[in-house]
């Protein structure tokens, strides 16, 4: 059964929060841009209270009226609270801790405190014209039956959504499954879920809260955010329309140039083996699935590097076998013996051991001439 999910990418907050990252007001409204025009219905683009620089650039994505939702983030405190009903927003998150190891040692508070601040925050957030998710900051290690009277106090006090929050990323996707179904079976609120990815767990975390019937979901590009990050939008996009029929509504082909844009904007490059958007997640070169990808492409590929926007590419290298040595050269116009083609390879190989680099094609020209040099005087 197809179904869907509301992403809510929040690469210009929490993604910004990933230490020694912070983007101008050129590079948030570029990504912003970007983000709307591959179709990400709702972003977290900032933090108000931060002061009037924060304040300037969230108010200046908003008059450009996006086709996107724009969420602040604050604490459920008085300041914040000014601040984001000041900048013309259309959701605010209002964050609070729900674990009893943050509200003691982090607030110094206790659960009754929270329960209050959550119904007076709420309410004032609404007088300001605001549309309120409720943060729940540590939800993973909050006790299950005080969570649920947390959202309880969220439903009754007006807010339209719970933030489940992953804070320090500590659950896996089974776990994930059971709290999200639990408060699932006891508010109609929507449910969204933040992802980190501590334990390398946050897009299969992700992935399972809309299992269990999250409706939103927080996204980064590339995975930015505090310490491991958040769950990679271009992760949660592919995996979740491949193993669930679940649509985002993102143009998935537009990934990459996402990606490449927040890489130079936040001056973290992508690893080549980043899934989705790295550069070498469609480069084969062993023998065995260059052969196989050869015979047919969905022999060695679980989806098509078309849908988002890419190409495989074949390299030789130490791996290589006769066959993709033959197949590199015909490309080039020049049609290798059997003989010729296993020559060659040995050359391949070596260079490969050597300079840590495929070869190029002025490289397999000069072995292709070396190697007839060599035949024509029998060395
Ligand atoms: O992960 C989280 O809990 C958050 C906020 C509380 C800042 O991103
Ligand atoms: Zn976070």
């Amino acid at each position: 059964m197809e179904h869907s999910v509301i992403i809510n990418d929040t690469t210009l907050r929490d993604g910004e929060q990933t230490a020694g990252v912070a983007f101008s007001a050129e590079e948030k409204i570029a990504i912003a841009i970007a983000l709307a025009e591959a179709g990400v219905p709702e972003m977290e683009v900032g933090i108000p209270v931060m002061g009037p620089e924060e304040c300037e650039v969230i108010a200046a994505l908003t008059m450009l009226r996006l086709p996107a939702r724009l969420m602040v983030w604050g604490r459920m405190h008085a300041e914040d609270l000014q601040a984001a009903s000041r900048c013309g927003a259309h959701i605010v998150n209002l964050s609070i801790p729900v674990s009893d190891l943050q509200i003691h040692h982090k607030l110094g508070r206790d659960r009754a405190w929270v329960l209050e601040r959550i119904d007076y925050c709420v309410a004032a957030a609404l007088d300001a014209g605001l549309d309120v998710c409720v943060g729940g900051e540590d939800s993973s290690r909050a006790e299950p039956d005080f969570l649920k009277q947390v959202v309880e106090a969220a439903e009754n006090a007006g807010a339209r959504r719970f933030r489940f929050a992953d804070t320090v990323g500590v659950l896996d996707p089974f776990a994930t499954y059971r709290r999200i179904s639990a408060l699932r079976e006891i508010t109609g609120l929507e449910l969204e879920m933040h992802a980190h990815n501590d334990l390398g767990l946050a897009t299969g975390n992700t992935l399972a809260a809309v299992m269990a019937g999250a409706t939103h979901i927080n996204t980064t590009v590339n995975g930015l955010g505090e310490r491991a990050g958040n769950a990679p939008l271009e992760e949660a996009v592919v995996a979740l329309r491949h193993l669930h029929a679940c649509e985002s509504g993102v143009d998935a082909t537009r990934l990459p140039a996402i990606s490449r844009l927040v890489a130079i904007a936040s001056g973290r490059p992508v690893p080549p083996n980043k899934s989705i958007v790295g550069e070498a997640v469609f480069t084969h070169e062993s023998g065995i699935h260059v052969d196989g990808l050869l015979k047919h492409p969905a022999n060695y590929e679980g989806f098509s590097p078309a849908e988002v926007g890419r190409e495989h590419r074949l390299v030789l290298g130490k791996h290589s076998g006769s066959g993709a040595v033959r197949d590199a050269y015909a490309r080039i116009g020049i049609l290798l013996s059997e003989l010729e083609a296993a020559v060659i390879l040995e050359r391949i190989r070596s260079h490969a051991v050597h300079t840590k680099q495929a070869p190029r094609i002025e490289d397999l020209n000069r072995f292709y001439l070396e190697v007839s040099a060599c035949a024509g005087t029998h060395c």
